[in-house]
């Protein structure tokens, strides 16, 4: 049996959801965030130690004003629920990405992960504004301002997620076979899972199907 530490997921198919539904792309969004709640719960049972959600690509900013504008108010009414409960049940948030939003998000994000800061049931990394190129080449450049030598471990510490584990499993729903920017260092030797439903629809069952499937997988990380 694989052990498991890390599930990265790109929770994708908000948009057609709510499409599908004959509502509004944002009604999908706003749908996509039960979802978030539903495998919060379900890694914490499952004593996963990290979690990584793509929110919000460095591409996403292509997206309608509106769309945007909605999703960061999302974001900004679901840190405000949530964040106590989620030190009480010893979650920590760090957020990987820019944060480059409005000044009462980055206040809000910083805060939240202040509090949280000392936890350790489960880490949950919020990818905002994240994009794997601009994360490698921001790399670089601290390496090279450190004077340091260029190695496979010296990238690694200087990513985001330098004091975490590689996913051993990525999820990406919504019917889509594409990284789309996500994570491409990391996932280098992850065990990759294509989803056909959308996120809104994703549950505690896919969850825990994919996890039971990646359990039996035998993973050689090039040995036999
Ligand atoms: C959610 O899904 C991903 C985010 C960027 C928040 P989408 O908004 O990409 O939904 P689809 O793929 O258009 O259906
Ligand atoms: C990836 O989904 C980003 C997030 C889930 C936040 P997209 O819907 O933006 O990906 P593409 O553009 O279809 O590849
Ligand atoms: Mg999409």
């Amino acid at each position: 049996m694989n052990p498991i530490k890390h599930v990265a997921i790109i929770m994708d198919g908000n948009g057609r959801w709510g499409i599908n539904k004959k509502r509004s792309r944002n009604f999908g969004h706003k749908q996509g965030l039960k979802t978030v709640e539903k495998i919060i719960i379900e890694s914490l049972k499952k004593n996963i130690k990290f979690l990584t959600l793509f929110a919000f690509s460095t591409e996403n900013w292509k997206r309608p004003k509106s769309e945007i504008k909605f999703l960061f108010s999302l974001l900004e009414d679901f840190l405000v629920k949530n964040i106590k409960d989620f030190n009480k049940k010893k979650i920590k948030l760090s957020v990987i990405g820019k944060k480059k939003f409005s000044k009462k998000l980055n206040k809000l994000l910083k805060e939240s992960e202040k509090l949280t800061s000392k936890n350790n049931k489960l880490q949950i990394n919020l990818a905002l504004n994240y994009g794997s190129k601009s994360e490698i080449v921001n790399a670089f450049m601290v390496i090279k301002k450190k004077g340091l030598k260029i190695s496979e471990k010296t990238i690694s510490r200087n990513l985001y997620t330098s004091d975490i584990p590689d996913p051993d499993i990525l999820i990406r729903t919504g019917n889509t076979n594409r990284l789309s920017n996500f994570l491409l260092w990391q996932l280098a030797y992850s065990e990759i899972f294509f989803e056909k439903k959308l996120w809104p629809d994703f549950n505690k069952n896919d969850y825990n199907r994919i996890i039971n499937n990646y359990k039996k997988i035998k993973r050689n990380f090039g040995n036999i």
